[in-house]
């Protein structure tokens, strides 16, 4: 397969972005997960950029994913956001996923906010929940670092500090301040688009996962082949299968999703100043 993350690709794609929205160079990146959309309208817009006219980057298909990159102020912060990401159930390949978090390093970005929906497998989260992602366990068994030849970073690198635990420290400061409870847990990645069976979720527990969902972790890998150190927040929009008798629909999980997204906002706003 041709290899898409490469620095030709990643500096023409930035090109295109820069001629869009000149002289801006983006502080911190976000990701805006299922439902979260929202809070890329509080941003002050200065471009606003589909993914299917940046080169290289595919449009997103997801439900509740707008697939556009807005550029603005946040808080006094330069901020690149993603209003809804790209995943593997919509068959796109690691590289795929991950190539906007090199593209937004590439623009100048430093630090990468990262937020999604996850059904929670711990039996004490409740819906509505957030919790501060501590680690990952990456069950997609997909790499964007797999490669003939790395170009924009090490082949291997370390993994321990995957989600940064400064970030975190300043994360609990903003959502103390805001009167806003975090959990903090293990995320696990599934392929998806399914959900889970009961005894699938049964087996992440007993791995040690706290919540799981269906992204993330290729961007996470991606960010930590960077050196940019990244923040992850869960909302937990529903128990995951079998953690209680309800079906799952995405339906729910959407509407749960827009719901909390609005105490996800307020910690990330409170916490850009001190990023
Ligand atoms: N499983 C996988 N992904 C999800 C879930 C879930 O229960 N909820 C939201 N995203």
């Amino acid at each position: 397969m041709e290899e898409l993350i490469t620095r030709d690709n990643v500096e023409q794609a930035a090109r295109t972005v820069r001629e869009l929205a000149p002289g801006f160079e983006p502080e911190v990146a976000i990701v805006l997960g299922s439902g979260m959309g929202e809070l890329a309208e509080q941003i002050e817009q200065l471009a606003c950029i589909d993914y299917g006219s940046i080169p290289h980057m595919v449009a997103s298909t997801a439900q509740g994913h707008k697939g556009r990159l807005v550029l603005g102020t946040l808080e006094g912060r330069r901020v690149a956001c993603m209003q809804g990401r790209l995943h593997a159930y919509e068959a796109n390949s690691a590289q795929q996923i991950a190539f906007p978090v090199y593209l937004l390093a590439s623009l100048g970005a430093r630090v990468l906010v990262i937020t999604n929906a996850a059904g929670g497998i711990d039996p004490s989260y409740e819906v509505g929940d957030l919790m501060l992602i501590e680690d990952h366990i990456n069950f997609q068994m997909m790499n964007p670092v797999i490669s003939p030849e790395p170009q924009l970073g090490p082949r291997f690198f370390d993994m321990s500090h995957a989600y940064s635990p400064a970030l975190r420290e300043l994360a609990r400061k903003a959502a103390q301040s805001c009167g806003i409870g975090l959990r903090e847990g293990v995320y696990i990645a599934d392929l998806g688009p399914s959900f889970e069976t009961p005894a699938e979720v049964r087996a992440f527990r007993a791995l040690g996962a706290d919540a799981v969902g269906m992204s993330t972790v290729q961007e996470v890998i991606a960010a930590n082949q960077l050196g940019m150190p990244v923040l992850g927040i869960s909302l937990i929009s529903n128990p995951a299968a079998g953690v209680c008798d309800e079906p799952l629909s995405i339906e729910d999980v959407s509407r749960a999703a827009e719901l909390a997204a609005g105490n996800m906002g307020r910690i990330i706003r409170a916490l850009l100043p001190s990023l």
